[in-house]
């Protein structure tokens, strides 16, 4: 496929299944994810894998931030929560190791963070698997960070759920470029 057919044709799936990308699969995922534009060198991206084992943990955390955040929380909305986590195969956590005191704008480093996960949506559509950036209160929550292994003043970007769609594109109505575009004059 054509570089520019693949920009055109990136979408996320409604429901991700098995198989998820594995270690080679992975590689070049990550490997495309440094290929984001980066401010200064300073490499801010940080990619937690969640493996399939893992994702009963993680769901444990998400519905212990609801559980902290909403005061009361009944037990089907924590089980929701929990659910979360099965919603692929495998989920790769895209954060931005902040440094907040250089020259470099702290928004510039989460920014490249945000191109190194929108690389990888399409390494993964490339390799023939499909990926959903997701966020969420958990995503800016300090105790969150620290249980996935940052530090409070770290970002995380996405959650990105990893694995393959079995149902296609669907049709959401994709607006035309041109919409947004205004010459300066
Ligand atoms: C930073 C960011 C966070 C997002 N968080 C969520 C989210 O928490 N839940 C959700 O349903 N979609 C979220 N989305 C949107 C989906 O990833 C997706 O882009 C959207 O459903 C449109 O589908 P498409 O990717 O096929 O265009 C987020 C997108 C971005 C860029």
């Amino acid at each position: 496929m054509q570089a520019i057919e693949a920009l055109l044709r990136r979408y996320s799936a409604r429901a991700l299944q098995e198989p998820a990308p594995d270690e080679a699969a992975l590689r070049l995922i990550f490997q495309s994810a440094t290929r984001a534009p980066d401010h200064g060198r300073l490499r801010p991206w940080r990619f937690i894998v969640i493996n399939s084992e893992e994702r009963a943990r993680f769901g444990e955390v998400l519905a212990d931030h609801l559980r902290r955040t909403k005061g009361v929380a009944s037990e089907e909305a924590l089980e929701r929560e929990r659910r979360k986590a099965f919603r692929a195969p495998l989920i790769v956590v895209v954060a931005a190791i902040l440094r907040p005191d250089g020259k470099i704008p702290e928004i510039e480093q989460i920014l490249s963070a945000g191109a190194a996960a929108q690389n990888m949506l399409h390494a993964a559509l490339a390799l023939g698997f499909n990926a959903v950036w997701k966020t969420g209160g958990a995503a800016y929550d300090a105790q969150v960070k620290t249980e996935l292994g940052l530090e409070p003043k770290d970002a995380i970007v996405g959650f990105l759920y990893m694995g393959t769609d079995v149902e296609g594109p669907g049709s959401l109505t994709r607006p035309d470029g041109q919409e947004f575009v205004r010459y300066w004059r």
